[in-house]
C-alpha cells in the first residue's frame, strides 16, 4: 500500500468526551483505496465512539475528517453518506420479514412511471449487485429472516453498495457468526477491496479480523497507540499493542503508545 497516494478517508486529532471520559482523546487514523484497516482495542478502548464520529452518529469536540484528501463536512450521519461513508452494525440492521431486494431499496424504492413499485427493476438490480458480492446466494424471494447471518450481512454489504458506499465500515463484522459465514464475509471484503472500496473492521478480537486486514490501529483508553502493516508485525506483538500499549518495532506509534523509560 503506497502511502504518497491521498487517503480515502483520514482523521486527524480527533477528540470527544463524555462528562469527564476522554473516549477518544488526539485520535488519528487513515484509509486507503481498497485497503483493509482494523481498528484493534479491549472493550471501552473507544473504537466505536471514534467510528461513530465518521458516521456521524457523534460530533467531534476538535480534530479533523478529511475525505479525499478535502476537509469533510460531517456532523450527521446524512452528511456521512454524502461522502460515500456507509456502516454495517454488527447488530445487522435489515428488516427482517421482506425480502432481500426489498431490504436494499427499503426508504427509496424504485417505482415506474405511473408511480407503483418497480418490483421487477428492483429484483434485477438485487440479483446484479448480489451476484457479485455474493454468486451462490439464490433466495431472492425470501424474508431475510430466513437467511443464515452470513447471507443477511451480503444484504447488508449490498445495500451500502447501492448507496454507492466507498467507505465501508463493519463493527465487529463477525461477532455473530459461524466459521463458515465468517469465511463468507472474508469473501466479500476481497470482491468490495476489488472494488477500490476501503474498509474499516472494528474488534475487540484481534482473531477474528488480522488476516484480513492490510492494516491495523490500536487504540487503549481513547488513545491510539500505534499502527503497522499486518506484514510487518507478528500477532502477538499486536496483542502486546492491544493489552500493554507496547509499541514493536515494525509499528508506528501514536499519542497512546507506552513511554518507554
Ligand atoms: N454515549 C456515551 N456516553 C457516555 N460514555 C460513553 C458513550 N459512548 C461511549 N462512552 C464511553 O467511551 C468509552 C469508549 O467506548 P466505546 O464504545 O467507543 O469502546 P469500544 O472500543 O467500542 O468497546 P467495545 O469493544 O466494548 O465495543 C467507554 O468508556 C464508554 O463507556
Ligand atoms: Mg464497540
Amino acid at each position: 500500500m503506497s502511502e504518497n497516494r491521498t487517503p480515502l478517508v483520514e482523521m486527524r486529532n480527533v477528540s470527544i468526551s463524555f462528562g469527564g471520559i476522554h473516549a477518544v482523546d488526539d485520535a488519528s487514523i487513515d484509509l486507503f483505496p481498497g485497503e483493509v484497516v482494523a481498528l484493534l482495542g479491549h472493550n471501552g478502548a473507544g473504537k466505536s465512539t471514534l467510528i461513530k464520529i465518521l458516521s456521524g452518529a457523534y460530533k467531534r469536540d476538535n480534530g479533523d475528517i478529511l475525505v479525499r484528501g478535502e476537509f469533510a463536512d460531517i456532523n450527521n450521519p446524512r452528511d456521512a453518506k454524502k461522502y460515500g461513508i456507509e456502516t454495517i452494525y454488527q447488530t445487522l440492521a435489515v428488516a427482517d420479514n421482506v425480502d432481500a431486494a426489498a431490504n436494499l431499496y427499503l426508504g427509496r424504492e424504485l417505482r415506474t412511471a405511473w408511480g407503483t413499485l418497480d418490483d421487477v427493476a428492483m429484483e434485477a438490480k438485487a440479483r446484479e449487485v448480489m451476484g457479485r458480492l455474493n454468486p451462490n446466494f439464490q433466495r431472492f424471494k425470501e424474508p431475510v429472516k430466513a437467511l443464515s447471518g452470513g447471507q443477511r450481512q451480503s444484504v447488508a454489504i449490498a445495500r451500502a453498495i447501492l448507496f454507492d458506499a466507498q467507505i465501508l465500515i463493519m463493527d465487529e463484522p463477525t461477532a455473530a457468526l459461524g466459521p463458515q459465514e465468517t469465511a463468507q464475509v472474508g469473501d466479500l471484503i476481497q470482491q468490495l477491496k476489488k472494488d477500490g472500496i476501503g474498509i474499516f473492521l472494528i474488534s475487540h478480537d484481534i482473531h477474528d479480523v488480522f488476516d484480513l486486514a492490510d492494516r491495523v490501529f490500536v487504540m487503549k483508553n481513547g488513545r491510539v497507540v500505534g499502527h503497522a502493516r499486518t506484514e510487518d508485525v507478528t500477532k502477538d506483538e499486536v496483542l502486546g499493542m492491544i493489552i500493554l500499549g507496547k509499541c514493536p518495532p515494525g509499528a508506528v506509534p501514536g499519542p497512546g503508545a507506552m513511554q518507554v523509560a
